[in-house]
C-alpha cells in the first residue's frame, strides 16, 4: 500500500493518482484549516497536479468551533462555485464526540462521509476519551451510521487493547497520511506503520490545513 516507503518522496511515488483524499479542511473561512479562497483553489491546484481525483472536505464541527450545517453547506457551495477543476469536491464534517456531538446526534442533525452517506468521521481529544466512548459509538451505530475514527495512531491514550476493542466495535480507522512522514513526531510514526501493517486503516486522508504544509510533505521521505 506504501510504496514509497524510504525510497521516494510522495512528489514522485505516482501514489497520489487516483487518490481520494478522505479528510481536508480546505473549505475556506470555517475552522483552523485554510482561510482564504485563494488558497483553497491553489490547493485544488495542487490536488489536479498530483492527480487526486476526490476529496471530502470535513471542517471540524466542535463546541469550540460550532458551525452549522447549514453555514458548511453554504461555504461548501461558493467554493464549488469558484472551483472549475477535475477534481470532484464532497462535504461531510469531522465530528468531536463532544455534547455538541450528543445534541446533533439525537436531531440527525449530521454532514455524514461516504458515497451512501452512512458513516460518520469523528475523532476524540488526542490527550483523553470522551466518558463512555463505547457508548456513544453504540448510540452512532443504533442510529444507522458507521463510525470512522480520524488518525487513530494519532490518540496518546490509545494502545493495542483500544485498538482492538474499537475494531471489535466495528469502528473503521482513517490513516493521517502525513504520520506516515513524521509530521506529528516518531512515535505516532511507528503507531502509524504498525497499525498499517496489522491492516488496520480503512481509509486515509491528509488531514491538510495548509498549502505550505501539502508542499513540505510532497517533498518528505516517508
Ligand atoms: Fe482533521
Amino acid at each position: 500500500m506504501w510504496p514509497f516507503r524510504k525510497r521516494y518522496s510522495l512528489e514522485n511515488s505516482g501514489f497520489f493518482k487516483g487518490f481520494i483524499d478522505w479528510h481536508s479542511h480546505i473549505l475556506p473561512g470555517v475552522d483552523d484549516g485554510v482561510q482564504t479562497m485563494e488558497e483553497a483553489l491553489r490547493i485544488l491546484v495542487e490536488y489536479e497536479r498530483l492527480g487526486i481525483k476526490e476529496v471530502w472536505l470535513t471542517p471540524h464541527i466542535m463546541e469550540d468551533n460550532p458551525n452549522t450545517t447549514t453555514h458548511l453547506k453554504e461555504r461548501f457551495k461558493e467554493l464549488q462555485a469558484n472551483y472549475t477543476g477535475g477534481v470532484t469536491l464532497h462535504l461531510a464534517a469531522e465530528n468531536m464526540l463532544d455534547n455538541l456531538f450528543e445534541e446533533r446526534l439525537r436531531h440527525n442533525d449530521l454532514l455524514p462521509i461516504g458515497k451512501n452517506g452512512d458513516h460518520l468521521l469523528v475523532e476524540t481529544s488526542y490527550f483523553s476519551p470522551p466518558i463512555g466512548l463505547s457508548n456513544i459509538l453504540l448510540r452512532i451505530k443504533a442510529k444507522g451510521y458507521h463510525p470512522v475514527l480520524a488518525h487513530p495512531e494519532r490518540y496518546v491514550y490509545m494502545g493495542e487493547s483500544d485498538y482492538r476493542q474499537l475494531k471489535g466495535l466495528n469502528v473503521k480507522f482513517q490513516l493521517n497520511l502525513f504520520s506516515l512522514g513524521g509530521a506529528y513526531g516518531a512515535r505516532i510514526k511507528k503507531k502509524a506503520y504498525r497499525l498499517q501493517k496489522q491492516g488496520m486503516y480503512d481509509f486515509a486522508g491528509t488531514d491538510l490545513h495548509r498549502l505550505k504544509i501539502l508542499k513540505a510533505m510532497l517533498h518528505e521521505k516517508i
